[in-house]
């Protein structure tokens, strides 16, 4: 059935100027934008966003590096494209993250305490249709 995911282009790709070839490469997959912005993140919202997180070593830095500039949010939709995205977007450490995916190509390790890993795709149907309320309210 068809899926909805949360895309985010984190303050590291959109200052790098990346933000269309990873949409770019998302589209051209066959997923589908069904919304998008610009904006930078208030605190309240990646402490909802990331609220799974909180305690965890990397949560400040996490948090202040997200709130750091503009982030594009995307929805995008299509059939099984949690797991799509997922795989497009590579490991969680761009250092690791296989040739060929997002991570993989564009980032690395900038040597702070948190992976600039230039995108955020949704884990699940569930955390999807939960990030999607946060980031696109109404
Ligand atoms: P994201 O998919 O946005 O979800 C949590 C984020 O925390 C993750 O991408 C990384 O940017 C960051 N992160 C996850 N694990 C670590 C870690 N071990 N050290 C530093 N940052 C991390």
């Amino acid at each position: 059935t068809t899926e909805r995911t949360l895309v985010l282009v984190k303050p590291d790709g959109v200052s790098r100027g990346l933000t269309g070839a990873i949409l770019a490469r998302v589209e051209a997959k066959g997923y589908r934008i069904a919304a998008l912005a610009q904006l930078t993140p208030s605190r309240d919202l990646l402490a909802k966003h990331y609220a799974e997180h909180e305690g965890k070593p990397f949560y400040e830095p996490l948090l202040e590096f997200m709130e750091s500039g503009p982030v594009v949010a995307a929805v995008f939709e299509g059939e099984r494209v949690i797991e799509g995205f997922r795989s497009l977007a590579g490991a969680t450490d761009p250092t690791a993250a296989a040739p060929g995916t997002i991570r993989g190509d564009f980032g690395r390790d900038w040597g702070l305490k948190v992976q600039q890993n230039l995108v955020h795709g949704s884990d699940s149907v569930e955390s999807a249709e939960r990030e999607i309320g946060i980031w696109f309210p109404a």
